[in-house]
Order: structure tokens, then C-alpha cells, then sequence
């Protein structure tokens, strides 16, 4: 049966690493018996050049009619002015919403042949797999009131809310617990329930979860300031992560930098059971190094291999793909971001060696 991949290229680099990928998805229908049809739309400050929004309501109805989304990369500077409404970021958040993805999967994954690049000592970080459950369509993102109001007398006040439902904590700690017990059966919850009700409820909700339906997986809890330390200080701790939207912003960046390669990081945002996901790297729209052809495909790649074993029912496929951009690395191919290696090669240089490799 035709699956159907909505390719959104975006801004920056996002153009050049998912014209790769979309090599990949033509030559895995070619010569592996996917049959994956690919649809393109514009999408972040490419939508808003072209259409005056970051995401048409036509985009958005053709990603829920999809399969899959993969996104390239939004934003840069030309559109950083703009009102918050208008900026390619709100495309973003548009579309998690849109799509509900609340349960974002970013892991953390210390490749072999790139264990010597992180700023940590080799001991620290070889062999490190973590995988971050991120809550994405709630928290202080989304919550209102939010805005600048006038107090008068010149002064003003900015506003952001943080709330969580037991409902959108619970979804998405599910998925957390399914995720521990497909791999170490460890799961550490994390939020500063020393500080906020919001929290508290995280905690409260979490433990009861585990209770209830997952007395197998072994729970533990962290606030998010000791996380960031922990992070740093014994990374290896940890298997699966769970945590709200903000924190999983920040804590997800850290974990990234410590593989060593921001360039090699995939992501999926996964809605309920057979509703579309939302795939993209890890790494941002990169405008200094737009168009030079230097940017690094992996983390593009691998984010379709997610989609592969998530949305396009092909998990054979994906550790295909995997093995060949470990292969590949293991060769000595290297794009610029990364160190070491034997052969510097460029975006569509790195695709070849991939697809060699396929
Ligand atoms: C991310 C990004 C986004 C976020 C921005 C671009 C809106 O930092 O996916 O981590 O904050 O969620
Ligand atoms: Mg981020």
C-alpha cells in the first residue's frame, strides 16, 4: 500500500539535508520495495515570503492526509523581527498542534565512530543511548494568558502560563513507560515539583501511572536542575527521560551536544496510534551555512529512518538506513561539523556515501 511523506524543506539548510533524504526515499523505493509517495509543500519563512503565513491551511490539511511530515528547518534572521504570530517558529507550533503530536522522541545516541568528538571524555559518553520523551502540544508554549500588557507608567509585563492536565500528562508518560520497557525497563520523570504545582501534578500523575499499569518499569524521579547536572556529570545514568515541553527543550539540546554531533541528531513527534507523525533533526535552520553545501544530512536521514519504523510501517527499513550512516561514518566520511574521519566530504557527497551504502 502507498504511504504518503509530506517533505516541508523550510528555511536555511532545511533545503539541502531533505533533498537527501529524499534521495533516499527514491532509491529505498527502487531497490527495496518501499513504496513511499512524496509530497512537498512550503513551509516556515519560505511560507511567509510566498504566502504572508510560516503554514498554510492547505499544508496543515495535507499533513493530517499524510502518512508522515518531514521537516527540514525554520527560521533565520530575516524573519526574526516579525510579530510572534508571524515568525516561521509559529508554523512549527502550529503544526504540533494541529497534528497533536504530544509525545516528541529525541534520542540521544552516541555514535561509535564519533565517540572522541564530544566536548566529554570518550569514558563518559561511548555507548550512550538516551531517549527523551518530550510533552510537545502543552506547558508554557501553549498556555494562556500569555502576552506584554501596559502596567502604565511606562513599565510593562510579560506573561507566559504553565499548566498540565492529568490527561496530557498521562498520554504522554505512556509513552514513556512503553518506550522503557522496549529497552533498559528504566524511566526517570523530571520537573521541579519542589517549586510548581504544575510539577507536583507531573510527579503525582507519574507515580501513579507507573503504579497502576507499569509496575515492571523501574521509576524514578529528578528535578530538572539536577537533570542538567547529571547530564553533564554521569550521562549514562539514564535510559529514557520524561519531561514537559520546556525543560524537554533544554535538557534535549544538552543531551545532543554531549553525542557530539548536533548534525546527527533525528527527532519524531507521535500523536495517537496511527495518526501522522512529525520527524525532523534535532538542529535548527543554520543560515550561516545555508547554500554552501557543507550542511550535514544525517540527522535528516535518520529522521526518515524514524518515520520508517513509526509511520511508514517499515522498521526493517529503517535499521537499513541506520546501519548505513553508521557504515558510512565508520568509513571515515565526515561533513564539516564533525571531526576526525578521513574524507571532508560536503551535503550531497555525504548523501552518496549513504546511498552507496544503502
Ligand atoms: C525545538 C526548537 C523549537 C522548540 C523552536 C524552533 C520553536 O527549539 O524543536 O527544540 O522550542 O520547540
Ligand atoms: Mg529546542
Amino acid at each position: 500500500m502507498t504511504k504518503t511523506i509530506l517533505l516541508l524543506a523550510g528555511d536555511g539548510i532545511g533545503p539541502e539535508v531533505t533533498a537527501q533524504s529524499r534521495r533516499v526515499i527514491e532509491h529505498l523505493n527502487h531497490d527495496h520495495g518501499s513504496d513511499v509517495a512524496i509530497d512537498n509543500a512550503l513551509f516556515g519563512g519560505a511560507a511567509i515570503d510566498a504566502a504572508g503565513v510560516p503554514i498554510e491551511d492547505a499544508t496543515v490539511a495535507r499533513a493530517l492526509a499524510s502518512d508522515a511530515v518531514l521537516l527540514g528547518a525554520v527560521g533565520g534572521p530575516q524573519w526574526a523581527e516579525a510579530a510572534y504570530n508571524v515568525r516561521p517558529e509559529a508554523g512549527l507550533l502550529r503544526l504540533r498542534t494541529a497534528m497533536n503530536v504530544f509525545a516528541n522522541l529525541r534520542p540521544a545516541l552516541c555514535f561509535e565512530a564519533l565517540a572522541d568528538e564530544s566536548t566529554l571524555k570518550r569514558e563518559y559518553i561511548d555507548g550512550l543511548d538516551i531517549m527523551f520523551v518530550r510533552e510537545l502540544v502543552g506547558g508554557v508554549y501553549f498556555n494562556t494568558p500569555r502576552g506584554i500588557e501596559d502596567m502604565g507608567s511606562g513599565k510593562r509585563r510579560g506573561i507566559n502560563t504553565q499548566n498540565y492536565t492529568s490527561d496530557e500528562i498521562i498520554r504522554v508518560a505512556r509513552v514513556g513507560f512503553e518506550l522503557a520497557r522496549k529497552r533498559s525497563g528504566r524511566l526517570c520523570s523530571v520537573e521541579k515539583s519542589n517549586v510548581m504545582e504544575s510539577g507536583l501534578l507531573w510527579r503525582e500523575e507519574v507515580t501513579a501511572l507507573g503504579a497502576s499499569d507499569y509496575s515492571d518499569v523501574e521509576l524514578s524521579h529528578m528535578y530538572a536542575d539536577n537533570c542538567a547536572m547529571q547530564l553533564v556529570r554521569a550521562p549514562k545514568q539514564f535510559d529514557v527521560i520524561l519531561t514537559d515541553n520546556l525543560f524537554g527543550d533544554l535538557l534535549s539540546d544538552a543531551a545532543a551536544m554531549l553525542t557530539g554531533s548536533l548534525g546527527m541528531l533525528p527527532s519524531a513527534a507521535l500523536g495517537d496510534a496511527g495518526a501522522p507523525g512529525l520527524y525532523e533533526p534535532i538542529h535548527g535552520s543554520a543560515p550561516d551555512i545555508a547554500g554552501k553545501d557543507i550542511a550535514n544530512p544525517c540527522a535528516s536521514i535518520l529522521s526518515l529512518a524514524m518515520a520508517l519504523r513509526s509511520s511508514l510501517g517499515r522498521p526493517d527499513l529503517a535499521e537499513t538506513v541506520e546501519h548505513a550512516v553508521a557504515r558510512t561514518l565508520a568509513d571515515g566520511y565526515r561533513t564539516a561539523d564533525l571531526a576526525g574521519g578521513s574524507h571532508l566530504v560536503g551535503t550531497s557527497a555525504m548523501g552518496d556515501a549513504i546511498l552507496a551504502r544503502l
